[in-house]
Parts: structure tokens; sequence; C-alpha cells
């Protein structure tokens, strides 16, 4: 998919279709006024027939004749007095998918009028959304069904800050491509994306991007002390893999944030094995390590003045003859003994080390997400990740940064009962802690590995991977949160991003 500006009015582009925004209660405006006038009154008698609401995806589709657009395609964005960019992203993924499912090759997407003195940030949104939208997740079909034909989206610019348009384009094309490819490395079944697979699309993201990459391997993680994520991967017959991939935006400073994502690149729960209903879905146990390496490719990209480290344990968790059995003791990295007590609190075992690696490599800040527990899911469904902080200054930086991008997280309480409830009899912890606030007690199991280092756990088990499609974004993987990380990353860097109005804390606010 290819997104571009053109210096063109919206009316005046030559164009398969033509999309253009309206809102609800409010006159038509810009591209949406334009093409009205162009085309007798089309769209206004459209909503004038009362047969068309201005929900956000609500659309209308018409032909055009002796223009030099085939079709105008308005989509609503809702209310005007509620606008926000990000549903920008909607827009173009809404309209990719409709017309695209139509064999339109060419389509052109205006910004809205409010898109002026914040061109950045809504073309920005534009390229995400077009991009996102034409992922498919057919990849393993010989004869696919239903292709999305869209290739080519230029944005009319004419009236709007070509800098800024051409600027959001790059940025919004970055991050799309990174969630498309954070998605596809999510949607690809175990048997093909095992652990050393993710680690060579990690090294190719490396290359491609100029980022350095350690993979550490079964004996240097033992070397290191890692126990505990060890310890899952011994049931296995896929070697481990512990991906550390590195930016260096700069090089003057010693601040350094780490992303880390939980790598299970399949997990039967071990001897404490999952019900087979659903049990497919855990190739999607990964997702966190997936957007870690996604985000890194967008960083690469965006050149934002930070230092990030992303580091990813991957390893499948299986009930093999060497398996963990219930009642077993590991010792992490730092010293600190678990006893599992149920193999299919995986996710924790493996980011233990990975959060004390984080720390010896001098992470200033860490931020982590993984498909952690079903708990999350019972409290907040698909509609939000979860979010818990030690630093609460850090954590109002990071939701403050996240909120824009439309991925939605909404902070979770820490109280020391959820680490009480963490203790062993026989070892310093075990690795579940009961039915109570069990997203909650995972996120207390991972506070002990954090030491005092600022620190944000992003529990993406509800919000990865959802099994309806919508108008704008296929079913499967959602890329959650590549977003979020890129959003972080920006606000720490608390550079330029043109006219991309941060709504999040700038570097100054969060120096400690
Ligand atoms: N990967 C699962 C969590 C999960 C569940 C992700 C549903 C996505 C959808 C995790 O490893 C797990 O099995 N967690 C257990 C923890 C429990 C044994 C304490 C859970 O949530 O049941
Ligand atoms: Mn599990
Ligand atoms: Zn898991």
């Amino acid at each position: 998919m290819q997104v571009y500006r053109t210096a063109d009015e919206p009316t005046g582009i030559s164009t398969g279709a033509l999309v253009v925004p309206f809102f609800s209660g409010s006159p038509l405006e810009g591209a949406a006024q334009q093409v009205d006038a162009a085309l007798d009154g089309v769209i206004a008698g459209a909503l004038a027939s009362g047969e068309v609401r201005a929900k956000l995806g609500d659309h209308i589709l018409a032909y055009a004749k002796g223009q030099p657009y085939r079709r105008v395609l308005a989509v609503a964005l809702g209310d005007a007095a509620s606008f926000s960019p990000s549903s920008l992203a909607r827009y173009a993924g809404l309209a990719v998918r409709y017309l695209g499912r139509r064999n339109v090759e060419k389509i052109a997407i205006a910004l809205p009028a409010q898109a002026a003195g914040r061109e950045a940030e809504c073309a920005s949104f534009i390229a995400e959304g077009a991009i996102t939208g034409a992922f498919d997740t057919t990849l393993y079909q010989e004869r696919p069904e239903r292709r999305l034909a869209t290739s080519e989206v230029a944005v009319p610019g004419a009236g709007f800050d070509a800098a800024a348009v051409e600027r959001g384009i790059a940025r919004g094309t970055a991050i799309g491509e990174a969630v498309n490819l954070a998605r596809r490395l999510a949607v690809t079944p175990a048997n093909d994306m095992t652990p050393t697979r993710l680690a060579e699309e990690a090294e190719k993201v490396a290359r491609a991007s100029g980022l350095e990459i350690d993979v550490l391997d079964e004996a240097r993680a033992r070397r290191e002390g890692m126990g505990s994520f060890l310890s899952v991967a011994q049931g296995s017959a896929q070697p481990p893999k512990f991906i550390v991939m590195r930016y260096e935006g700069d090089p003057s400073s010693k601040e350094l944030l780490a992303l880390v994502g939980k790598g299970i690149t399949f997990d039967t729960g071990g001897i404490s094995i999952k019900p087979a209903e659903h049990m497919e879905d855990m190739k999607y146990d990964m997702s966190g390590g997936a957007a870690v390496i996604a985000a890194m490719s967008a960083i690469g990209a965006l050149k934002p003045k930070l230092n990030v480290v992303g580091i990813v344990p991957a390893t499948e968790n299986m009930p093999g003859s060497k398996a963990t059995k219930p009642g077993d003791i590991f010792t992490a990295m730092n010293g600190t003994t678990i006893e599992v007590i149920n193999t299919d609190a995986e996710g924790r075992l493996i980011l233990a080390d990975a959060l004390v690696y984080a720390n010896k490599l001098g992470a200033t800040r860490i931020v982590d997400a993984a498909t952690l527990t079903g708990a999350c899911v019972i409290a907040l469904g698909h509609a939000s990740s979860a979010a818990v902080t030690n630093d609460e200054r850090f954590g109002a930086a990071f939701l403050a940064a996240a909120k824009p991008t439309g991925e939605r997280y909404w902070q979770m309480p820490y109280y020391e009962d959820y680490t009480t409830a963490m203790k062993s009899d026989i070892a310093d912890l075990k690795n579940t802690g009961g039915r109570p606030a069990g997203a909650l007690t995972a996120a207390a199991f991972l506070r002990e590995f954090v030491d005092d280092t600022p620190w944000v756990h992003l529990d993406i088990a509800g919000t990865a991977y959802l099994d309806a499609e919508s108008a704008w974004q296929a079913k499967g993987p959602t890329g959650v949160p590549v977003r979020a990380f890129v959003a972080i990353v920006e606000s720490l860097a608390g550079g330029d991003k043109g006219n991309v109005r941060s709504n999040g804390a700038r570097s100054e606010e969060l120096a400690v």
C-alpha cells in the first residue's frame, strides 16, 4: 500500500474513488462541501433523507458523472465537537476495506477541514489507517476468497501545509507498517513462528533499520542465570531465544527506555495443560513480543532522539518430558526463588528474567506488554488493555502519550496485598496468587523484578487479537500496543513531531 500527497483540490483529483468526511449535526464543509456542490447536492440529499446517520463509520457511496473521480464515498466521523484525529485511522481503514472489496485500485482520501494547523497528526492517522485497513490475515489461502484491491491512496493536499502533510504521511506509514508487521508475526501459526523464526524476523528488522541485535541462546541464557525463563523452555523441543534489539538515538544521554514483550510462541499451559477449546488462539501469546520487534522497526524509521532497547524472551510453553512439574522451584536472574504452582502462569516467569536483564542493560524506564492473564479479559473485556505502574508520574506520562493513539489503556491499582498473595511457603515467591485480582497479582509478581526503575506493565490479553472484524480492521491480531510504544518513545524523546500535538508529557516534565 502506497500513501502519498498530491497538490490537488479533492474535486480535481483523477482517481477511482474520492473519500470525504462529514460530521453529524453540522453543515458539510471542506472536501465534502466541494464534492456536494460539484455533484448537485448528492451528499446533502442523502443526509436529508434521514437514511444515513452520522455515527462514525456510516457512509454514502455515489457514482460521479463527468468528474475526474469515478465514485465518491462520504464517511461519517461522528460529532464534530468531539472530533479526535485518531478517528481518521478508522475513516481511512473503512475506505480501503469498503472500496478494496469493490476492486477499486486507486483512491483519494481527503483531510477534514479540522486538519488545518494539525496536518501532520491528521495525515499520519490517514496513512496508518489506510495501511492497517489493508492488512490481510488470509496469509495461507492458496485461493484467496477476498483480496482488497486498493493499493494506492492519494491525499489531496491543496489548502494544507504541504510539508506537514508529507511528514505526517511518512510517520503514519512507518507506524502502519509496524502495526502490520506485529500482526503478521502474531497471526503466523506456531509451527512456523517458532522462537528461532521470531529471532530471525527480529534480525531482519535490525538489518533493515540499522539496529543492533543480540540473540542469546539457551547456553548464554543459562550463563546469565535466567533460570525462570529457561524453566518454561525446558518442556519444548524448540530452542528458546532471548532477543535484544538496540536503537541508539541519543548517544550523549544515559536515559534508556526498555520495551519488553512476552514472546510465548505457543502456550499449551505446560503440565497444567489448557482445555482444547480456543487453545489455537495461544499462537497469539507472543503478541507483546511481536509488538516490541515491530515498534523497534518503526523507531528505526522515525529516528527519535532517545535510546531504546527492545527485549523479547521467546519460547514455547509445552508439556514435554522435561517440562516443569507443579511445585518445582527455580532461581531467577536476580536470585529470587520461584515455586511454580501452575505451569500455565508462564508469562510472568519469562518476563521476570527479561525485566532483570533490562535493568542490567541500564534501563532507566521500562514498559512491558504481555498477553498475561485471562483475568484481565474478565475485568476489561476486549475494550481496553490494563496498565499497572510502580511510578505514578511515569504511569501518567504513559497514559497521556498513549491516549491520542486510539489504543485504550485503563490503569489498575497496585496494593501490597497483591505481593503478599504471591509469597510462597517454601521459596521467595510462587507464580500464582489465586483467583482474586488475577491480573494484579500477576503485575505484583513482575514488580518484584523491576527494582526501583519507573515501570509500566500492560496486560494485552483482551486486546491483542479480536475474533470479529470491524469496518476498518480485519479480525485477528490488532498490533496493540505498537502505537502506544511509539507514542511513549516520541513523548520521552520530546523532539520534533512536526505539528503533531503530543497531548503527552514532554521530556522536561518527565525528568526525574
Ligand atoms: N497466555 C495466558 C493468558 C491469556 C488468556 C491470554 C486468554 C489471552 C487470552 C497466560 O499464560 C495464562 O495462561 N494465564 C493464566 C494464569 C493463571 C494460571 C494464574 C490464566 O490467566 O488463566
Ligand atoms: Mn499460560
Ligand atoms: Zn501465556
